[in-house]
Protein backbone atom coordinates (compact mmCIF):
# COMPACT_ATOMS: atom_id res chain seq x y z
CA UNK A 1 0.00 0.00 0.00
CA UNK A 2 1.02 3.28 -0.91
CA UNK A 3 2.08 5.65 2.24
CA UNK A 4 -0.71 8.68 2.87
CA UNK A 5 1.64 9.95 5.98
CA UNK A 6 5.07 9.96 6.87
CA UNK A 7 7.14 11.09 10.48
CA UNK A 8 10.71 11.99 9.90
CA UNK A 9 12.64 11.55 13.30
CA UNK A 10 15.92 13.28 13.12
CA UNK A 11 19.24 12.80 15.50
CA UNK A 12 22.41 14.36 15.46
CA UNK A 13 23.87 17.57 14.09
CA UNK A 14 22.06 20.82 12.36
CA UNK A 15 22.43 19.56 9.07
CA UNK A 16 20.56 16.18 10.02
CA UNK A 17 17.61 18.59 11.10
CA UNK A 18 17.76 20.47 7.74
CA UNK A 19 17.70 17.18 5.53
CA UNK A 20 14.78 16.19 7.25
CA UNK A 21 13.01 19.28 6.83
CA UNK A 22 14.06 19.19 3.12
CA UNK A 23 12.96 15.14 2.61
CA UNK A 24 9.48 16.47 4.75
CA UNK A 25 8.70 18.91 1.94
CA UNK A 26 10.30 16.19 -0.70
CA UNK A 27 7.35 13.49 0.65
CA UNK A 28 4.78 16.45 0.81
CA UNK A 29 5.33 17.21 -2.54
CA UNK A 30 4.45 13.17 -3.57
CA UNK A 31 1.09 14.29 -1.91
CA UNK A 32 1.73 12.61 1.50
CA UNK A 33 0.95 14.52 4.19
CA UNK A 34 3.14 14.75 7.95
CA UNK A 35 2.05 12.60 10.88
CA UNK A 36 2.65 13.99 14.55
CA UNK A 37 3.57 10.56 16.02
CA UNK A 38 5.37 7.63 14.91
CA UNK A 39 2.69 4.93 15.61
CA UNK A 40 0.27 6.97 13.49
CA UNK A 41 2.93 7.04 10.02
CA UNK A 42 2.20 5.00 7.22
CA UNK A 43 6.41 5.48 6.69
CA UNK A 44 8.65 6.23 9.32
CA UNK A 45 12.03 7.98 8.21
CA UNK A 46 15.19 7.23 10.59
CA UNK A 47 17.64 10.17 10.38
CA UNK A 48 20.53 8.78 12.32
CA UNK A 49 24.12 9.87 13.10
CA UNK A 50 26.99 8.29 13.48
CA UNK A 51 29.97 10.58 15.17
CA UNK A 52 29.94 8.88 18.62
CA UNK A 53 30.22 5.07 20.27
CA UNK A 54 26.84 3.10 20.14
CA UNK A 55 25.21 4.86 16.90
CA UNK A 56 24.40 1.79 15.12
CA UNK A 57 23.60 -0.26 18.16
CA UNK A 58 20.86 2.94 18.73
CA UNK A 59 19.66 3.64 15.50
CA UNK A 60 18.49 -0.59 15.45
CA UNK A 61 17.14 -0.36 18.88
CA UNK A 62 14.85 2.63 17.63
CA UNK A 63 14.19 0.68 14.74
CA UNK A 64 13.05 -2.46 16.68
CA UNK A 65 10.84 -0.10 18.85
CA UNK A 66 8.69 0.68 15.36
CA UNK A 67 7.31 -2.64 15.39
CA UNK A 68 3.69 -2.16 16.65
CA UNK A 69 1.90 -4.29 19.39
CA UNK A 70 -0.42 -5.86 17.01
CA UNK A 71 2.53 -7.30 14.88
CA UNK A 72 2.52 -4.24 12.19
CA UNK A 73 4.94 -2.11 11.00
CA UNK A 74 4.94 1.28 8.92
CA UNK A 75 7.35 1.30 6.26
CA UNK A 76 11.09 2.03 7.34
CA UNK A 77 13.60 3.98 6.10
CA UNK A 78 16.64 4.17 7.71
CA UNK A 79 18.21 7.56 6.46
CA UNK A 80 21.81 9.44 7.75
CA UNK A 81 24.94 8.70 8.54
CA UNK A 82 24.21 5.24 10.15
CA UNK A 83 22.91 4.16 6.93
CA UNK A 84 26.10 5.49 4.66
CA UNK A 85 27.87 3.72 7.13
CA UNK A 86 26.06 -0.10 7.36
CA UNK A 87 24.62 0.23 3.72
CA UNK A 88 23.11 -3.02 2.64
CA UNK A 89 24.16 -4.57 6.16
CA UNK A 90 21.38 -2.58 7.52
CA UNK A 91 18.48 -4.69 5.91
CA UNK A 92 20.77 -7.91 7.18
CA UNK A 93 20.43 -6.42 10.82
CA UNK A 94 17.33 -5.90 10.95
CA UNK A 95 14.36 -7.27 8.86
CA UNK A 96 12.09 -4.00 9.45
CA UNK A 97 14.05 -2.00 7.15
CA UNK A 98 12.33 -1.39 4.43
CA UNK A 99 14.43 1.58 2.76
CA UNK A 100 18.40 2.09 3.49
CA UNK A 101 19.13 5.87 2.15
CA UNK A 102 22.37 7.75 2.24
CA UNK A 103 22.90 11.53 3.01
CA UNK A 104 23.61 12.44 -0.48
CA UNK A 105 20.64 10.08 -2.37
CA UNK A 106 17.87 12.07 -0.21
CA UNK A 107 16.79 13.16 -3.90
CA UNK A 108 15.51 9.20 -4.49
CA UNK A 109 13.20 9.06 -1.37
CA UNK A 110 10.25 9.21 -3.37
CA UNK A 111 11.02 6.45 -6.17
CA UNK A 112 12.71 3.69 -3.29
CA UNK A 113 9.21 4.28 -1.07
CA UNK A 114 7.49 3.05 -4.25
CA UNK A 115 10.06 0.32 -5.09
CA UNK A 116 9.48 -0.39 -1.40
CA UNK A 117 5.70 -0.42 -1.73
CA UNK A 118 6.22 -3.44 -4.54
CA UNK A 119 8.27 -5.66 -1.64
CA UNK A 120 12.05 -4.50 -2.69
CA UNK A 121 14.35 -3.55 -0.09
CA UNK A 122 15.84 -0.48 -2.25
CA UNK A 123 19.60 0.49 -0.79
CA UNK A 124 20.99 3.72 -1.66
CA UNK A 125 24.28 5.08 -0.45
CA UNK A 126 26.28 6.64 -3.67
CA UNK A 127 27.68 10.35 -3.52
CA UNK A 128 26.57 11.25 -7.25
CA UNK A 129 27.85 13.99 -8.88
CA UNK A 130 24.64 15.72 -9.25
CA UNK A 131 23.01 17.35 -6.15
CA UNK A 132 20.45 16.18 -4.06
CA UNK A 133 19.30 19.75 -3.46
CA UNK A 134 18.06 20.28 -7.17
CA UNK A 135 15.49 17.68 -6.78
CA UNK A 136 13.91 18.92 -3.57
CA UNK A 137 10.71 21.44 -4.12
CA UNK A 138 11.03 25.20 -3.48
CA UNK A 139 11.11 26.34 0.59
CA UNK A 140 7.74 27.27 1.39
CA UNK A 141 7.64 27.05 5.14
CA UNK A 142 10.46 29.00 7.04
CA UNK A 143 11.17 28.92 11.03
CA UNK A 144 12.23 32.59 12.36
CA UNK A 145 15.50 31.09 12.49
CA UNK A 146 16.40 29.00 9.63
CA UNK A 147 18.81 26.21 8.64
CA UNK A 148 20.70 26.59 4.90
CA UNK A 149 22.87 23.86 4.00
CA UNK A 150 25.45 25.59 1.81
CA UNK A 151 28.36 23.05 1.96
CA UNK A 152 28.44 19.15 2.67
CA UNK A 153 31.41 16.94 3.55
CA UNK A 154 35.14 16.77 4.75
CA UNK A 155 38.53 17.04 3.97
CA UNK A 156 39.82 17.20 6.93
CA UNK A 157 40.51 13.67 8.23
CA UNK A 158 40.74 14.72 11.85
CA UNK A 159 41.51 11.03 13.32
CA UNK A 160 39.41 10.47 14.94
CA UNK A 161 36.32 11.24 13.41
CA UNK A 162 33.78 9.53 10.66
CA UNK A 163 32.23 12.61 8.99
CA UNK A 164 34.76 12.13 5.86
CA UNK A 165 33.55 8.81 5.92
CA UNK A 166 29.58 9.14 6.54
CA UNK A 167 29.67 12.41 4.57
CA UNK A 168 32.03 12.16 2.13
CA UNK A 169 34.31 14.96 0.39
CA UNK A 170 33.97 18.94 0.80
CA UNK A 171 31.10 19.85 -1.43
CA UNK A 172 29.94 23.58 -1.66
CA UNK A 173 26.82 24.54 -3.19
CA UNK A 174 26.52 26.86 -5.89
CA UNK A 175 25.84 30.74 -5.22
CA UNK A 176 22.50 31.43 -7.16
CA UNK A 177 21.46 27.78 -5.48
CA UNK A 178 21.76 29.29 -2.00
CA UNK A 179 20.89 32.80 -2.49
CA UNK A 180 17.33 31.46 -4.01
CA UNK A 181 16.77 29.43 -1.01
CA UNK A 182 17.73 32.28 1.58
CA UNK A 183 14.92 34.91 -0.96
CA UNK A 184 12.21 31.60 -0.39
CA UNK A 185 12.73 31.49 3.24
CA UNK A 186 12.82 35.04 3.41
CA UNK A 187 9.05 34.90 1.60
CA UNK A 188 8.42 32.47 4.00
CA UNK A 189 9.02 34.31 6.59
CA UNK A 190 12.68 33.89 7.79
CA UNK A 191 14.08 36.49 9.96
CA UNK A 192 17.31 34.72 10.69
CA UNK A 193 19.54 32.49 8.04
CA UNK A 194 22.30 29.74 9.55
CA UNK A 195 24.33 28.74 6.85
CA UNK A 196 25.45 24.88 7.70
CA UNK A 197 27.98 23.10 6.56
CA UNK A 198 30.57 20.59 7.91
CA UNK A 199 32.96 22.77 7.40
CA UNK A 200 30.74 25.90 6.59
CA UNK A 201 33.75 28.72 6.27
CA UNK A 202 35.11 26.10 3.64
CA UNK A 203 32.26 26.99 1.15
CA UNK A 204 33.29 28.52 -2.49
CA UNK A 205 31.73 28.84 -5.75
CA UNK A 206 34.86 29.78 -8.19
CA UNK A 207 36.58 32.75 -6.09
CA UNK A 208 33.85 34.23 -3.82
CA UNK A 209 34.16 32.70 -0.30
CA UNK A 210 32.27 32.06 2.72
CA UNK A 211 32.30 36.18 2.73
CA UNK A 212 31.13 37.77 0.24
CA UNK A 213 27.79 34.97 0.11
CA UNK A 214 27.12 36.63 3.94
CA UNK A 215 27.13 39.85 2.27
CA UNK A 216 25.05 38.84 -0.36
CA UNK A 217 22.54 37.20 2.25
CA UNK A 218 22.65 40.78 4.00
CA UNK A 219 21.20 42.21 0.92
CA UNK A 220 18.23 40.09 1.02
CA UNK A 221 14.85 42.00 2.60
CA UNK A 222 13.26 40.34 5.94
CA UNK A 223 16.88 38.76 6.81
CA UNK A 224 17.74 40.73 9.81
CA UNK A 225 20.50 37.94 10.87
CA UNK A 226 23.08 35.88 9.52
CA UNK A 227 24.79 32.87 11.65
CA UNK A 228 27.04 30.19 10.23
CA UNK A 229 28.15 26.90 11.48
CA UNK A 230 30.81 25.18 11.89
CA UNK A 231 33.97 26.16 10.98
CA UNK A 232 37.43 25.22 10.99
CA UNK A 233 39.99 27.10 12.00
CA UNK A 234 42.43 26.21 9.21
CA UNK A 235 39.47 27.71 6.61
CA UNK A 236 39.31 30.89 8.83
CA UNK A 237 40.08 33.49 6.13
CA UNK A 238 40.53 37.24 6.89
CA UNK A 239 38.32 38.34 4.67
CA UNK A 240 35.66 36.32 6.61
CA UNK A 241 37.06 38.13 9.69
CA UNK A 242 36.68 41.32 8.38
CA UNK A 243 33.05 40.42 7.20
CA UNK A 244 32.05 40.39 11.57
CA UNK A 245 33.21 43.61 11.36
CA UNK A 246 31.93 45.37 8.75
CA UNK A 247 28.07 43.33 8.48
CA UNK A 248 25.72 44.05 11.07
CA UNK A 249 23.30 41.62 10.08
CA UNK A 250 26.32 39.00 10.90
CA UNK A 251 25.50 38.03 14.36
CA UNK A 252 28.55 38.67 16.95
CA UNK A 253 29.14 34.75 17.58
CA UNK A 254 31.53 31.93 16.73
CA UNK A 255 31.44 28.24 16.84
CA UNK A 256 35.06 27.44 15.95
CA UNK A 257 36.13 24.10 17.66
CA UNK A 258 39.93 23.50 18.72
CA UNK A 259 39.25 20.07 20.71
CA UNK A 260 42.62 20.58 22.50
CA UNK A 261 44.52 22.85 24.03
CA UNK A 262 47.86 20.59 23.68
CA UNK A 263 49.44 20.75 20.79
CA UNK A 264 50.57 17.06 20.72
CA UNK A 265 47.06 16.23 21.19
CA UNK A 266 46.18 18.31 17.89
CA UNK A 267 49.07 17.16 15.90
CA UNK A 268 47.65 13.37 17.15
CA UNK A 269 44.37 14.31 15.99
CA UNK A 270 45.55 15.70 12.33
CA UNK A 271 44.06 19.15 13.13
CA UNK A 272 45.78 21.94 11.30
CA UNK A 273 46.33 24.35 13.97
CA UNK A 274 48.18 24.36 17.01
CA UNK A 275 47.07 26.33 20.55
CA UNK A 276 48.88 29.48 19.20
CA UNK A 277 47.73 30.02 15.79
CA UNK A 278 44.12 29.26 17.00
CA UNK A 279 44.33 31.79 19.56
CA UNK A 280 45.68 34.12 16.88
CA UNK A 281 42.53 33.96 14.74
CA UNK A 282 40.78 34.54 17.91
CA UNK A 283 42.24 37.57 18.67
CA UNK A 284 42.20 38.65 15.18
CA UNK A 285 38.02 38.11 15.30
CA UNK A 286 38.12 40.13 18.64
CA UNK A 287 39.87 42.90 17.02
CA UNK A 288 37.36 42.89 14.21
CA UNK A 289 34.43 42.64 16.29
CA UNK A 290 34.99 43.14 20.04
CA UNK A 291 31.95 41.63 21.65
CA UNK A 292 31.84 38.63 19.92
CA UNK A 293 30.85 35.31 22.20
CA UNK A 294 33.38 32.42 21.03
CA UNK A 295 32.01 28.53 21.42
CA UNK A 296 33.76 25.72 20.59
CA UNK A 297 33.86 21.62 20.73
CA UNK A 298 36.65 19.92 23.03
CA UNK A 299 37.20 16.30 23.41
CA UNK A 300 38.45 14.90 26.47
CA UNK A 301 40.39 11.75 26.27
CA UNK A 302 41.43 11.10 23.16
CA UNK A 303 44.33 8.52 23.10
CA UNK A 304 47.23 9.25 24.83
CA UNK A 305 45.81 12.88 26.67
CA UNK A 306 47.92 12.88 29.37
CA UNK A 307 46.91 14.98 32.80
CA UNK A 308 49.31 17.93 31.62
CA UNK A 309 47.39 17.72 27.71
CA UNK A 310 44.39 17.85 29.86
CA UNK A 311 45.48 20.97 31.61
CA UNK A 312 46.38 22.46 28.64
CA UNK A 313 42.78 22.17 27.74
CA UNK A 314 41.76 23.98 30.63
CA UNK A 315 43.69 26.51 30.08
CA UNK A 316 43.05 27.02 26.68
CA UNK A 317 39.33 27.42 28.12
CA UNK A 318 40.48 30.47 30.23
CA UNK A 319 41.87 32.00 27.75
CA UNK A 320 39.55 31.94 25.15
CA UNK A 321 36.52 32.42 27.67
CA UNK A 322 34.23 30.17 26.41
CA UNK A 323 30.55 31.78 25.81
CA UNK A 324 29.23 28.48 25.36
CA UNK A 325 30.93 24.86 24.15
CA UNK A 326 30.11 21.34 23.65
CA UNK A 327 32.51 18.49 25.37
CA UNK A 328 32.66 15.11 24.26
CA UNK A 329 34.33 12.02 25.71
CA UNK A 330 36.70 10.47 23.05
CA UNK A 331 35.07 7.27 21.29
CA UNK A 332 36.71 5.06 19.04
CA UNK A 333 34.87 5.23 15.45
CA UNK A 334 35.49 1.76 13.39
CA UNK A 335 37.75 2.61 10.12
CA UNK A 336 39.16 5.81 11.75
CA UNK A 337 43.25 5.87 12.78
CA UNK A 338 42.74 7.14 16.42
CA UNK A 339 40.73 4.00 17.38
CA UNK A 340 43.94 1.91 16.54
CA UNK A 341 46.31 4.00 18.43
CA UNK A 342 48.00 2.85 21.88
CA UNK A 343 47.14 3.94 24.93
CA UNK A 344 43.37 4.44 24.90
CA UNK A 345 42.42 6.17 27.94
CA UNK A 346 40.39 4.46 30.86
CA UNK A 347 36.42 5.68 31.31
CA UNK A 348 36.92 6.67 34.81
CA UNK A 349 39.67 8.91 33.70
CA UNK A 350 37.57 10.07 30.74
CA UNK A 351 34.57 10.87 33.16
CA UNK A 352 36.53 13.08 35.26
CA UNK A 353 37.71 14.95 32.97
CA UNK A 354 34.99 15.90 31.28
CA UNK A 355 33.74 16.85 34.72
CA UNK A 356 36.29 18.97 35.33
CA UNK A 357 36.58 20.51 31.87
CA UNK A 358 32.48 21.38 32.16
CA UNK A 359 32.87 22.70 35.16
CA UNK A 360 35.25 25.34 33.76
CA UNK A 361 33.41 25.80 30.88
CA UNK A 362 30.24 26.56 32.88
CA UNK A 363 31.94 28.89 35.24
CA UNK A 364 32.43 31.28 32.19
CA UNK A 365 29.61 30.51 30.30
CA UNK A 366 27.70 32.27 33.77
CA UNK A 367 30.16 35.19 34.00
CA UNK A 368 29.50 36.05 30.09
CA UNK A 369 25.67 35.25 30.88
CA UNK A 370 25.58 37.88 34.01
CA UNK A 371 27.62 40.04 32.00
CA UNK A 372 24.81 40.99 30.43
CA UNK A 373 22.29 41.77 33.18
CA UNK A 374 20.90 45.38 32.77
CA UNK A 375 21.63 45.92 29.48
CA UNK A 376 19.35 46.36 26.49
CA UNK A 377 19.31 44.20 23.47
CA UNK A 378 17.53 43.05 20.69
CA UNK A 379 16.11 39.25 20.71
CA UNK A 380 14.51 36.94 17.87
CA UNK A 381 11.48 34.86 19.18
CA UNK A 382 11.68 31.48 18.21
CA UNK A 383 8.30 29.62 20.52
CA UNK A 384 6.25 29.50 23.34
CA UNK A 385 8.55 29.49 26.09
CA UNK A 386 7.73 26.68 29.33
CA UNK A 387 5.21 29.45 31.01
CA UNK A 388 2.03 30.47 30.46
CA UNK A 389 2.33 33.96 28.52
CA UNK A 390 6.33 33.29 28.18
CA UNK A 391 7.93 33.28 24.79
CA UNK A 392 11.54 32.40 24.01
CA UNK A 393 13.88 34.21 22.24
CA UNK A 394 17.67 34.21 21.34
CA UNK A 395 20.23 37.53 21.67
CA UNK A 396 22.45 38.18 19.22
CA UNK A 397 24.99 36.33 21.27
CA UNK A 398 22.57 32.86 20.41
CA UNK A 399 21.67 33.22 24.68
CA UNK A 400 17.86 31.96 25.04
CA UNK A 401 16.02 34.84 26.67
CA UNK A 402 13.07 34.23 28.52
CA UNK A 403 10.36 37.17 28.39
CA UNK A 404 6.31 37.52 29.14
CA UNK A 405 4.73 38.86 26.21
CA UNK A 406 2.26 38.49 23.36
CA UNK A 407 4.87 38.81 20.70
CA UNK A 408 4.85 36.01 17.89
CA UNK A 409 7.53 34.10 16.52
CA UNK A 410 9.14 36.26 14.07
CA UNK A 411 9.34 39.56 15.92
CA UNK A 412 12.22 41.43 17.15
CA UNK A 413 11.80 42.93 20.53
CA UNK A 414 14.77 45.40 22.52
CA UNK A 415 14.20 44.34 25.80
CA UNK A 416 16.54 44.72 29.20
CA UNK A 417 17.89 41.64 30.74
CA UNK A 418 16.92 41.10 34.23
CA UNK A 419 18.42 38.14 35.17
CA UNK A 420 20.85 35.46 34.08
CA UNK A 421 21.47 31.76 34.39
CA UNK A 422 24.17 29.61 32.96
CA UNK A 423 21.68 28.15 30.38
CA UNK A 424 19.89 31.32 29.47
CA UNK A 425 18.78 34.85 30.26
CA UNK A 426 15.50 36.71 31.53
CA UNK A 427 14.36 40.16 30.11
CA UNK A 428 11.47 42.81 30.38
CA UNK A 429 10.35 44.16 27.12
CA UNK A 430 11.21 47.85 26.45
CA UNK A 431 9.64 48.31 23.22
CA UNK A 432 8.80 46.79 19.90
CA UNK A 433 11.54 47.16 17.01
CA UNK A 434 10.53 48.65 13.90
CA UNK A 435 10.35 45.17 11.64
N1 LIG B 1 34.69 11.05 19.79
C1 LIG B 1 34.28 12.12 20.51
N2 LIG B 1 33.88 13.26 19.96
C2 LIG B 1 33.87 13.35 18.62
N3 LIG B 1 33.53 14.34 17.80
C3 LIG B 1 33.69 13.92 16.53
N4 LIG B 1 34.13 12.66 16.51
C4 LIG B 1 34.27 12.28 17.81
C5 LIG B 1 34.70 11.09 18.44
N5 LIG B 1 35.11 10.03 17.75
C6 LIG B 1 33.11 15.66 18.26
C7 LIG B 1 34.11 16.74 17.83
C8 LIG B 1 33.36 17.46 16.73
C9 LIG B 1 31.94 17.31 17.19
C10 LIG B 1 30.90 17.52 16.15
O1 LIG B 1 31.87 15.98 17.68
O2 LIG B 1 34.34 17.61 18.92
O3 LIG B 1 33.75 18.81 16.58
FE1 LIG C 1 35.35 15.60 11.52
FE2 LIG C 1 37.60 17.08 11.63
FE3 LIG C 1 36.06 17.10 9.42
FE4 LIG C 1 35.17 18.27 11.67
S1 LIG C 1 36.97 18.90 10.48
S2 LIG C 1 34.00 16.91 10.30
S3 LIG C 1 36.00 16.93 13.25
S4 LIG C 1 37.19 15.34 10.21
Amino acid sequence: MTPKTFKIKSFGCQMNVYDGERMAELLGAQGMTAADETAEADLVVLNTCHIREKAAEKAYSDVGRLRREDGSKPLVALAGCVAQAEGAEAKRRSSLIDIVVGPQAYHRLPEMVAEATRGARPVDTDMPAISKFDAFPARKRANPSSFLTVQEGCDKFCTYCVVPYTRGAEISRPWSDIVNEAKELADAGAREIVLLGQNVNAWNDNSRGLAHLIREIATIGGIERIRYTTSHPGDMNDDLIAAHGEVDKLMPYLHLPVQSGSDRILKAMNRSHTADTYLAILAKMRAARPDIALSGDFIVGFPGETEEDFQATLQIVDEVRYASAYTFKYSPRPGTPAATMEDQIPRDIMEDRLERLNDRINTHRLAFNRSMVGSDMQILIERPGKLRGQMLGRSPWLQSVHVNTDAKPGDILDVTVVAASSNSLSGTIRQRAAA
